[in-house]
């Protein structure tokens, strides 16, 4: 029986009004519903706001592809989901394109002209970690505007009709989730303390569910960069605002940099796993090389016998992942700084030697596993479209942490990212997620540091078979890698493969992280194999769409936030 909608979670936010607003008719930025999951047959898009996937598939109806899409809904984001949602971050997107052709976008944000190796150090050679985090001089120049405008080149509709819907959810206001009014109060005392002008979240009442969320100042903004184009962000009076921010508050992103920003088309990062060709994100994202990485080196062992969350199955996961993320320490950064030996890190060979010391039932040590020897010289946000036509794109997108630097930029009210914070502020001083570094993601001007952004697209003879991508940090190519093995090798449902507990280890520090979900036993027999265990809160939001037989879609929202998925 064609299953047209399946709604697994509805949950009515409180109807403040019920007019709705110019954009796209059908959808009420007052009263909507996180649907979890839906099979459609034209289109479907997952992203982590029921309005913005909303608002992508009525984009899909006007007629646009899954790349008019894309730009809707990452453009909604940045007005409905402030925390990750931005114009003032940076990010990837991997699409598979109706021609078969594969592209790969790097928006990434650079280390301003001005950024130097040492700035984050205090006198005595020590890392001030807050630096690099909040406020003004944790930014890096935002690249999303100038990510989007190069992303139109394969987009059918014009972006004035593309922006509208993110006009309209600025200017009208709409009406918060929980999470998000959770959220915004946790915020409050950071708001205060890293701005310089009173933006349109701060409130001296707490922010409850349903309360209407008016952003003026992001509106008027938005409305520039729809009349001048990429310049409206990059020039004129939004960068001279960017620029006087920096000055109030001792930031040095300058107008030189903003202009100078470019958006860049990479080569996409492609291999082979069991008949099926996996499309990610190179390099500056570490993500495509480590899904590269763990994929090859569990590629032949016996995966589906052992079983999915057996405690064999996850050691072996587990011992790939250390082995991966011990090279990203080691050799992973900027292609256009540093040359970062991609085909060596990937090689068969090299993936079968990396595995010679794996022992089934006895834990690894990182210690003893250092980056392979080569021969040579809590936020972001993903989203999942697929078309009728045959575009598939896979976009992940932040500010880096929740809500980025905390800095508003005054009078054009948007958030500016903390992505300084990727770089190795000095050689092996972990980063918020742990991530230690050296030379290969050292700090320099114009450099763009080291993400694990994953967006990834699976082809099965040569047509998308799974789209994904997720939050997390550095959990993010471990939990890309998870999803694509339960549905590969454990066969497990798309829902499933999604919401089912997670792991992460990351070579340093020497420990498996789990979800509280994860199961007891399991813990206890890795315990006995000598794993230290820790549990964690949720890792990643996987926004996942499988392609069924017959042309029909089944899009699956992560249970772990806001995340919605709708089709038509
Ligand atoms: O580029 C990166 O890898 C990080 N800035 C991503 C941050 C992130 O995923 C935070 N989300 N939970």
């Amino acid at each position: 029986m064609a299953r047209i909608l399946i709604v697994i979670s509805i949950f009515i936010i409180c109807s403040c009004s019920t007019r709705k607003f110019p954009g796209p008719e059908s959808v009420n930025f007052y009263q909507y519903s996180f649907q979890k999951s839906v099979v459609a047959s034209h289109g479907a898009v997952v992203s982590a706001h029921p309005l913005a996937s909303q608002i992508g598939v009525e984009i899909m109806k006007k007629g646009g592809n899954a790349i008019d899409a894309a730009i809707a809904t990452q453009l909604a984001l940045a007005v409905v989901y402030p925390g990750a949602g931005n114009i003032g971050g940076g990010g990837f997107m991997v699409a598979h394109l109706a021609n078969g052709k594969q592209v790969a976008l790097d928006f990434r944000e650079k280390a301003p002209a001005s950024a130097h190796r040492n700035m984050y150090l205090d006198t005595n050679g020590n890392v001030i970690a807050s630096k690099s985090l909040n406020g003004h001089l944790s930014s890096g120049v935002p690249g999303t505007i100038a990510g989007l405008f190069e992303s139109m080149q394969y987009a059918k509709l014009s972006f004035k009709i593309l922006i509208q819907p993110a006009i309209d959810l600025a200017e009208k206001g709409f009406a918060i989730t929980e999470r998000e009014a959770t959220s915004l109060n946790e915020l409050q005392s950071d708001l205060k303390q890293f701005n310089t002008v009173r933006s349109a979240f701060q409130k001296e009442l707490p922010w409850k569910k349903g309360d209407t969320l008016i952003q003026r100042e992001l509106a008027n903004t938005l409305i520039r960069i729809r009349d001048l184009g990429a310049a409206g962000f990059y020039e004129g009076k939004t960068a001279l605002l960017i620029v006087e921010e920096m000055k109030r508050g001792g930031g040095i992103m300058t107008l030189d940099d903003l202009k100078g920003y470019k958006a860049k088309w990479r080569t996409p990062h492609q291999f082979t796993y069991k008949g099926h060709t996996i499309v990610s994100m190179p390099m500056p994202s570490s993500g495509g090389v480590l899904l590269h990485q763990m994929m090859k080196m569990v590629e032949d062992k016996p995966l589906p016998t052992l079983g999915f969350l057996s405690p064999l199955a996850v050691q072996l996961m587990v011992e790939s992942e250390r082995r991966a993320y011990a090279d990203r320490a080691k050799y992973m950064g900027d292609p256009d700084f540093y040359p970062v030996p991609v085909e060596q890190l990937t090689s068969e060979s090299y993936l079968k030697e990396r595995m010679h010391d794996f022992v089934a039932g006895v834990a690894g040590k990182s210690e003893s596993i250092a980056p392979g020897t080569i021969k040579e010289s809590t936020q972001t946000t993903h989203i999942s479209i697929i078309d009728r036509e045959g575009n598939a794109v896979s976009v992940t997108t932040t500010l880096n942490n929740s809500y980025g630097s905390k800095t508003v930029v005054g009078g054009a009210g948007f958030l500016l990212n903390d992505e300084m914070d990727d770089f190795s502020a000095k050689p092996g001083v972990p980063n918020l997620y742990g991530a230690v570094g050296g030379e290969a993601n050292a700090i320099e001007p114009g450099k763009r540091m080291l993400s694990s952004m994953t967006p990834t697209i699976v082809l099965k003879n040569g047509e998308p078979f799974i789209i994904t991508g997720t939050p997390g940090g550095t959990t993010i190519p471990t939990s890309v890698f998870q999803t694509l093995v339960n549905i590969i090798d454990f066969n497990l449902s798309t829902e499933d493969a999604v919401n089912k507990p997670k792991f992460h280890h990351q070579w340093l520090p020497d420990l498996v992280s789990v979800e509280e979900s994860f199961p007891s036993e399991v813990i206890s027999a890795l315990t006995r194999m000598g794993y230290t265990i820790q549990k964690r809160e949720a890792i990643g939001r996987v926004e996942t769409i499988k392609v069924l037989p017959v042309g029909r879609f089944e899009a699956v929202a992560d249970n772990r936030g806001d995340d919605a998925a709708y089709g038509y």
